[in-house]
């Protein structure tokens, strides 16, 4: 149970800027309680079930913020983007004053699934190699999909710089130029540099599911591209991402 915080905290730890801004925002009248204006940033409020409403959006207190975004091409994941702008510009500006992350990594190219949270230890730990969350994608390759392909894929192929051959954990042709491929591992580039080195060449890369997040199913469906969503944290322990 998270004991009671003046209103003015509580803000800040949603990420409503320092505690002068956020106190600034409730004398201002544009914070609301409960559905309650509230007049006095000293209140203390119990943070548990509390939705705050800032100058008209209602954003339920959470202890920490789980989202799945539907990446578009041309955002980076980076939060100091070189060529385009970063896929935080996608969220409301409280959710990056928070500290919410992408979890991993997706090329300025590549669409689909991707996880953001502020929870800095599950960040972490999906993101880590060790972990081997399975991430598929559907693959466009500029030459038609083989047999040669596919069969490359799944038996392994040594990229530059790897000691050891890379082999997709299950990989399945979709149509004459797509295909489908799940990946444990996570290295850079690591779909396109496993493509190329078996004879072909990523054209487009859309990534349709970590672990069992999915888009398109459960939570995730009806995520159009450029558009995120949160994730409940019972959806999280479902997935076996959070403990019991
Ligand atoms: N593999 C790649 O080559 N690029 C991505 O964005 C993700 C996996």
């Amino acid at each position: 149970m998270n004991k009671p915080l003046p209103l003015e905290r509580l803000l800040q730890s949603q990420g409503f800027g320092s505690r002068k801004a956020a106190r600034a925002l409730v004398q201002q009248a544009r914070v609301a309680v409960n559905g309650v204006t509230a007049c006095d940033p000293d209140a203390r409020i119990s943070p548990e079930g509390c939705v705050l409403t800032v100058d008209g959006a209602d954003w339920p207190w959470r202890a920490q913020l789980y989202l799945a975004l539907h990446k578009p091409a041309g955002v980076e994941c980076s939060r100091s983007p070189q060529h385009h702008v970063s896929v935080l510009s996608l969220l409301p500006a409280h959710f990056i004053e928070r500290g919410v992350q992408p979890v991993g990594r997706l090329d300025a190219d590549t669409t689909g699934l991707l996880l953001l949270t502020d929870n800095g230890a599950l960040n972490h730990t999906l993101a880590s190699p060790r972990r081997h969350v399975p991430k598929t994608y559907v693959v466009t390759t500029k030459h038609a999909v083989d047999d040669a392909l596919i069969t490359a894929l799944a038996s392994g192929v040594l990229l530059h710089d790897e000691t050891e051959p890379l082999a997709a954990s299950d990989v399945r042709p979709l149509g004459s130029h797509t295909l489908e491929m799940t990946i444990s591992q996570g290295k850079y580039h690591q779909v396109k540099r496993m493509v190329a080195a078996a004879g072909n060449r990523v054209e487009a890369l859309h990534r349709i599911a970590m672990g069992a997040a999915r888009l398109g199913e459960g939570v995730l469906a009806d995520l159009p591209e450029g558009s995120w969503r949160e994730i409940p944290e019972a959806q999280l322990r479902t997935w076996g991402w959070l403990g019991h």
